[in-house]
């Protein structure tokens, strides 16, 4: 059996997410996305994700207090990303980051709790870790706000260096919840392969950022947020769509491998997300930009199975937080990490060493000739 991009192969069964694609509707640990979006937390959804309820308020006040106790990351880490060139990508220096988060630490524990620790700390201190690195390529020193309450307030604060409003941070928050997991993407499966060879979380969340970066997967969010530049008004949408297509080229922000009959359940929360930070800004023109973009796109080419994807309005969404576009990548990254934990700790529970095979198509029994006689 051959199944190109592994479409339609089962690797594990699962209780962290479920996509309904009938319905349109995404649940996390059986919780509604949509009602997730409205109510929770990025911390409460990141609890829920890697315990399977939702915690007691004592929990969640551990939790949220571990989480905090983990911004910071150590030295090491902090000179590192203090030290990267400027013009390194925001990604590459998270996954640095994140790798060398692991040096000095006594790995061989691979239990849930432990690996669970780990994850805790990695997500912990991503904030940090891109907030600090766009301050450092700007000429800016750290900013370490103490006061700062939710993970999403942190980091634009520390990004930023002063507190953002609480809309500001409540949105960043939703993005956080609705980016936090989407059952067996290819970054979620890098985490799952590289754990099932019992490799501990470090690695396991290394690899994911690695595959997230990718134009295909999360790469995308920075392709689309350059797009909404490129096209700059709604008025040029028609043309700009057609030379793309007459050049054979995809448009960012469309198209998904599973939202092949229609658009991406969590499109509804991003859309009117965005309006409402353009209503709070008083500017229009991306999200403006975006529905045209969705409906001209849409028109034009669902009769092949393409919709919009999340990342139209997620740049978008970037775009009204004031993010630099490169940032918007590593921002994926720091909700997802939250799924990635999750698929680790319950993929091990009945671990097998992931090994596909392949087919061979290539010759055999060629002649070995001396390096001399090839001419
Ligand atoms: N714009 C224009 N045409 C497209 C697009 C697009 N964004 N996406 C797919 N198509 C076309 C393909 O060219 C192909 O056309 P053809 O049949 O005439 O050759 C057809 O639609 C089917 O495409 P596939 O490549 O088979 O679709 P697949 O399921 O493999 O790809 C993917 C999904 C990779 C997301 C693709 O739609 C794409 O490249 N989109 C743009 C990048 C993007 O937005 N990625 C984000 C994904 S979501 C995420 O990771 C958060």
């Amino acid at each position: 059996m051959y199944f190109p991009g592994l479409e339609g192969v089962v690797v594990k069964e699962t209780k962290i997410c479920h996509i309904d694609l009938e319905n349109s509707k995404i649940y996390y640990r059986g919780y509604d996305l949509e009602e997730l979006a409205e109510r929770s937390t990025f911390e409460e959804t990141a609890y829920l994700l890697w315990h399977g309820n939702l915690p007691r308020r004592s929990e969640l006040e551990e939790f949220r207090r571990s989480l905090a106790q983990h911004r910071i990351p150590p030295s090491h880490v902090k000179d590192l990303l203090l030290r990267a060139p400027r013009a390194a990508e925001p990604i590459d220096v998270l996954r640095t980051a994140v790798s060398a988060m692991a040096f000095g630490e006594d790995l061989r524990d691979k239990s849930p709790q432990v690996e669970l620790a780990r994850g805790l700390k990695i997500t912990g201190a991503m904030p940090y870790i891109v907030a600090a690195f766009d301050r450092s390529r700007r000429g800016l020193g750290p900013a370490e706000p103490a006061e700062a309450g939710s993970h999403a307030e942190f980091f634009l604060w520390a990004l930023r260096g002063e507190r953002p409003s609480p809309r500001e941070a409540r949105a960043l928050d939703v993005m956080l919840i609705i980016y936090a997991e989407h059952s067996m993407n290819n970054s979620a499966f890098t985490a799952v392969t590289v754990a099932s060879t019992l490799a501990d979380m470090y690695a396991a969340v290394t690899a994911a950022i690695a595959s997230l970066k990718g134009p295909l997967h999360g790469g995308a969010n920075v392709d689309a947020s350059l797009m909404l530049e490129e096209v700059g008004d709604a008025k040029n949408v028609e043309r700009w769509v057609e030379e793309q297509l007459a050049k054979g080229r995809r448009i960012p922000g469309f198209g998904h491998r599973l939202y092949k009959r229609g658009p991406d359940p969590r499109l509804r929360v991003l859309r009117r997300l965005a309006r409402d930070l353009a209503a709070e800004r008083g500017d229009y023109r991306w999200v403006e930009l975006a529905e045209r973009l969705e409906e001209y796109v849409t028109a034009k080419l669902s009769q092949k199975g393409i919709y919009p994807n999340t990342d139209l309005y997620a740049a978008v969404i970037f775009r009204y937080l004031g993010l630099p576009v490169d940032v918007n990548l590593p921002v994926f990254a720091m909700s997802r990490v939250a799924g990635w934990v999750a698929h680790v700790v319950e993929y091990r529970q009945a671990n097998r060493l992931i090994r596909p095979t392949e087919r061979y198509t290539g010759p055999v029994g060629l002649r070995y000739v001396p390096v001399e006689e090839r001419g």
